[in-house]
């Protein structure tokens, strides 16, 4: 299977939050958002979970330095992103990724608005099938920007290439507080996907780690 080079990228509190539990997010420093836009001016397509859009309504756009706006790719199997979301400006192709059971009228509705859909799997979007798309399509760089639940699949099924996690100054608390991967989660230490530290760094306030996984399933 071909796919793209993912480069899973997040923001989260000293105790591994990426949002508190009344839904904030913006953890980064100003400094560290500007390096953000110019990961997204540097790579093919942006990539986010259908809860981030209901939560965030990001527009995942290049605004904080100079570049062209990556396309953007929604993983939403029931087509639920509002048609009134930021990500379906026109300032960049918006490319919403669905299952066969996404109901008939949703994908019309996201069509109007200039989306290209991607059927691929069933009941849930299959990943795997979705990056082969991508590839495919030419997008050869992906940047993941979350959340906790797109995270988790990606590095359960190996697809995440670089992981770049800024540590920033704050600790959010929470059981329900979402986590940098959410999911299921692996049972054993053994089980776990293993890293190696390839970055340390520092923007403003925030600490930057870059690690690479030891062995990545093509
Ligand atoms: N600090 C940061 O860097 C940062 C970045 C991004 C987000 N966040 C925060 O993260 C939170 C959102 O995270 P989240 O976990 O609720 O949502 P998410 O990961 O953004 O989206 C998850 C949703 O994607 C859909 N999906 C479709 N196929 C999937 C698959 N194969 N694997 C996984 N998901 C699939 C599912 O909904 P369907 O079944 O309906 O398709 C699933 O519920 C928000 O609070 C946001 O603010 C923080």
């Amino acid at each position: 299977m071909s796919k793209p080079f993912v480069i899973l990228k997040a923001a989260m509190s000293v105790d591994g939050k990426i949002a508190s539990i009344g839904g904030d997010s913006k953890l980064s420093c100003e400094e560290d958002l500007r390096r953000l836009h110019y990961l997204r001016s540097q790579v093919d397509a942006v990539m986010v979970g259908v809860g981030t859009i209901l939560k965030d309504d990001p527009s995942l756009t290049v605004r904080l330095v100079r570049g062209r706006n990556p396309i953007r790719v929604v993983v939403d199997s029931q087509a639920s992103t509002p048609p009134t979301a930021k990500v379906l400006d026109q300032k960049a192709l918006t490319i919403i990724a669905v299952s066969r059971k996404a109901p008939k009228k949703r994908l019309e509705r996201l069509k109007e608005r200039g989306a290209k859909i991607i059927v691929a799997g069933k009941k849930q979007v299959n990943l795997k099938v979705l990056l082969n798309r991508l590839c495919q399509m030419g997008i050869k760089k992906l940047l993941v920007e979350g959340g906790s639940t797109l995270n988790w699949s990606l590095i359960k099924e190996h697809l995440v290439d670089e992981l770049q996690v800024s540590v920033c100054p704050f600790i959010l608390g929470g059981e329900k507080a979402k986590t940098l991967v959410g999911g299921k989660g692996f049972r054993r230490i053994a089980e776990s996907l293993k890293l190696k530290l390839v970055r340390v760094g520092r923007v403003g306030e925030d600490i930057i780690l870059v690690y690479r996984p030891l062995a990545t399933k093509q």
